[in-house]
């Protein structure tokens, strides 16, 4: 264990390729000023596996491969660092698609190696889980929800590297349900913002869906078979009346998001209740993933956090979504904790909270964790 340092000035490169995105970013920390992000480079790969429907792994590490160490390099040149300017470099170790992660653990390797400079290997879902202290002077513990494609579970993030997960999906992430539903409507991918943007001139309450385990206790999740009922659903309209209405695609996607921003509120109101339980003294319930950019979900997420008596917090969407500035920002807080760095190797599966019980499922984007 190194001597825990809560003033050094501290400059870190990271490096996240786990999933679709080729991302690299600099930050700097001079406490007690807030942290700043002087580059954050992000390369989708969407239309690079937009045909095929979902990402296609061999895809994703050969991009990751090819366009990496350009990410890094523009990453620099775009703060203005140089590296011999870096203290650290944090690259995302896993979880996630196991070629890409490889691909970004082994630049990184090569290039701790070349510089000399130390090298942190950051779990991916961390770096989420730590984004809302990047953002603002969110003090620990505090209730993260992360909602995106690869993603969904409640964490109680009580330090760096001190997280309980109070449930999570047992299946499907939401985005990948959002996404499978736009693909069942013949609407545009990402699904997310095509179903929200149908959902604004339906009625929600035409189809009965189900919310899947909100008649069992806790706060695990289930999307898929939520899924499966708006297929139902589009094919007896099908067989009805021979295709699908303007008037019935936008009633479904309404539907179907009402459904999903229930089931997440509820469990976020049993959460928020676990949570509070401990008495946090400055109590926060933050959310992070593509999903929190959908407008009923936040609104029924907000007044969770109300009616607990918590603090909501949503950064920007840019630091929601897979970037590299949370990776650095997620070394900069374990080299401030004083961490001891540790020989890691690229896992395609790293849940958080060992001691929680493994969710099954693994989807399109990869392992849950
Ligand atoms: O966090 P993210 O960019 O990538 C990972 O999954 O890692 O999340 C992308 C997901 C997609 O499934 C997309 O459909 C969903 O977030 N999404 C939304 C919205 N915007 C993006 N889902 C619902 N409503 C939205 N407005
Ligand atoms: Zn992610």
């Amino acid at each position: 264990m190194r001597a825990p340092d809560p003033a050094r000035p501290l400059t870190v490169l990271g490096i996240e390729s786990s999933c679709d995105d080729t991302a690299s970013a600099v930050i700097r920390h001079v406490p007690p000023a807030r942290p700043e992000i002087l580059s954050s480079v992000v390369w989708g790969q969407t239309d690079l596996h937009a045909r095929f429907g979902g990402v296609v792994p061999e895809i994703a590490a050969r991009a990751h491969a090819e366009k990496l160490d350009l990410a890094v390099e523009a990453a620099l040149a775009q703060a203005g660092v140089s590296l011999s300017e870096l203290d650290a470099l944090a690259v995302t170790a896993g979880p996630g698609l196991i070629g890409g992660v490889l691909s970004g653990v082994m630049l990184a390797r090569g290039l701790a190696a070349a510089t000399g400079l130390p090298l942190l290997g950051v779990n991916h879902l961390a770096g989420h889980a730590l984004t809302p202290r990047l953002t603002e002077a969110v003090a620990f513990p505090y209730l993260m929800l992360l909602v995106s494609g690869g993603h969904c579970q409640f964490l109680q993030v009580d330090g760096p590297e001190q997280f309980t997960r109070l449930g999570g999906t047992i299946d499907d992430a939401p985005g990948e349900a959002f996404d499978k539903v736009a693909k069942l409507l013949g609407l545009a991918q990402p699904g997310g913002p095509a179903v929200e943007a149908e959902a604004k001139t339906g009625d929600p309450t035409r189809f009965a869906l189900p919310r899947p385990l909100l008649d069992r206790p806790g706060c695990d999740l289930s999307f898929s078979g939520l899924k499966t009922a708006v297929l139902r659903a589009r094919d007896a309209l099908v067989a009805d009346h021979g295709g699908l209405r303007a008037r019935d695609r936008a009633d479904l996607c309404a539907a179907f998001q009402a459904a999903v921003t229930e089931v997440l509120v509820v469990k976020s109101r049993r959460a928020l209740a676990q949570y509070m339980a401990s008495a946090p003294q400055s109590p926060v319930f933050a959310v992070a993933g593509g999903v929190a950019a959908n407008q009923s979900l936040r609104a029924g997420l907000l007044a969770a956090a109300e009616d607990a008596g918590a603090a909501f917090n949503a950064p920007p969407l840019a630091l929601c979504t897979d970037n590299a500035a949370m990776i650095a920002w997620a070394g900069i807080e374990q080299m401030r904790a004083g961490v001891a760095l540790q020989q890691f190797a690229a896992r395609p599966r790293w849940p958080l909270d060992q001691s929680a019980a493994p969710l099954i499922g693994s989807g399109k984007k990869g392992a849950k964790a």
